[in-house]
């Protein structure tokens, strides 16, 4: 399994131990590829389907049980984020060939496309489960025009991404390895998370609009500034979360300012907003207070404001009886487990809504993740993995 993750985090590696493999880029082709090839040395079968994930199967007579996660990566991300679930995937479809014991499910590792949300987030795990919707691929976070260019770099097309959809009967379950991304577990000195829960979290692209000017010759006082709008605005956002939504979070990740040059005052200032937590109310509350908020500072200016849904995300709950499975594996295995819920998104939040679904969390370093710097001890990656067999082991028992 080593040898795997290690040959997998070479493609994209960037200088700093990370890996820049955003989805449908070139390195990320060139991950899958490595992958597919992989699949074939170890005589498992090979499945890509029409949204792009790629797959190994272990065939057998029954419902499929997919355990997996994703190979794409944030811009200048960290190794183990995604990568691990469909390593340790594999390596559980390997131990159970090697050990030639016939399940009552197919097993089936799989790499989801697009997970991170370059593109359109949980692209390929919402096609299988039949939830992609046609409005999401209008207007997606990374834009038309960036998905488009993904899709034809990739071979795909659009009007195929609907054939991934599978029949919820064709399905045993759904488990996801992980790291947490978060300090929890390390904090209390715990081996395995159980995942009871994942975050909503919704996305929004606001567009200040001002005017341009001279940088030199416009009064102070005679100005639409789109930046000035943007910036108090992001001020804002910090300060509502704090003030009056304590247990969300609210990120503004990126600011583009045109025509953006040092003497030019910003006519447009384009702000990619995102915001969660596990109650979908208090979304709707935090919702309204940021828009509102975006509202009155280009209104106090003068100024535009274009809001755009660019992605929408439900909490979910994960399923109980995976959980349960989960606690167990790792107790057997005599690890330590607490339980815990999801601040990040996965492909489980996808899949949970058509098949049970369940998530192993293993410590992050530091809790350090969507960075280069990102790290899961070894140990605790293979602990994970083990848990990950033991709980597939668990749920083809109960068939
Ligand atoms: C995915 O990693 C997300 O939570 O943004
Ligand atoms: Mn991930
Ligand atoms: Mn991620």
């Amino acid at each position: 399994m080593r040898a795997d993750f290690d040959a997998l985090a070479a493609i994209g590696a960037t200088p700093d131990g990370g890996v820049d493999r955003p989805s449908l880029s070139e390195a990320h082709l060139a991950a899958r590829a490595w992958f597919l090839e992989r699949v074939a040395a170890a005589r498992l079968e090979r499945r890509v389907d029409g949204a792009g994930n790629h797959s190994a199967v272990l065939p057998a007579d029954g419902p499929t049980l997919l355990l997996g996660s994703h190979f794409d990566s944030v811009p200048n991300g960290g190794r183990f984020d995604g990568a691990l679930g469909v390593i340790a995937a594999l390596h559980v479809l390997l131990a159970v060939q090697a050990s030639g014991r016939a399940l009552p499910v197919a097993l089936e590792a799989i790499d989801f496309t697009d997970e991170e949300g370059t593109l359109v987030g949980l692209l390929g795990s919402e096609a299988l489960a039949g939830t992609l919707t046609p409005e999401a691929l209008l207007a997606p976070r990374g834009g038309r025009e960036a998905l488009l260019a993904g899709l034809e770099r990739a071979g795909m097309r659009e009007e195929q991404l609907w054939t991934a959809r599978r029949q919820p009967r064709s399905l045993a379950g759904y488990v996801e390895l992980h790291i947490e991304q978060g300090p929890v577990l390390e904090r209390a000195g715990v081996q395995i998370g159980v995942v009871t829960a994942i975050v909503g979290a919704r996305s929004f692209s606001l567009v200040f609009r001002g005017e341009a000017g001279h940088a030199g010759t416009t009064p102070m006082t005679a100005r639409k500034d789109a930046g000035l709008a943007a910036a108090a605005f992001i001020g804002a956002v910090e300060e509502i979360v704090v003030r009056d939504f304590p247990g969300c979070v609210a990120t503004v990740g990126d600011v583009q300012f045109e025509p953006g040059a040092y003497n030019v005052i910003p006519r447009t200032a384009r702000v990619a907003l995102e915001f969660r937590s596990t109650d979908s109310h208090t979304l709707d509350g935090l919702e309204v207070a940021l828009l509102e908020r975006a509202g009155d500072e280009a209104s106090r200016r003068g100024l535009g404001l274009d809001v755009t849904p660019v992605g929408r995300w439900e909490p979910t709950p994960l399923d109980p009886g995976v959980c349960d499975a989960v606690e167990e594996a790792a107790a057997e295995l005599g690890l330590t487990s607490l339980r815990l819920h999801s601040g990040a998104g996965h492909d489980a939040q996808a899949l949970a809504g058509v098949t049970p679904a369940g998530m192993i969390f293993v410590p992050s370093r530091g809790g350090l993740s969507h960075d280069p710097g990102e790290l899961t001890a070894w140990d605790d990656c293979v602990n994970g993995a083990n848990v990950l067999l033991g709980t597939a082991l668990a749920l083809a028992g109960r068939r």
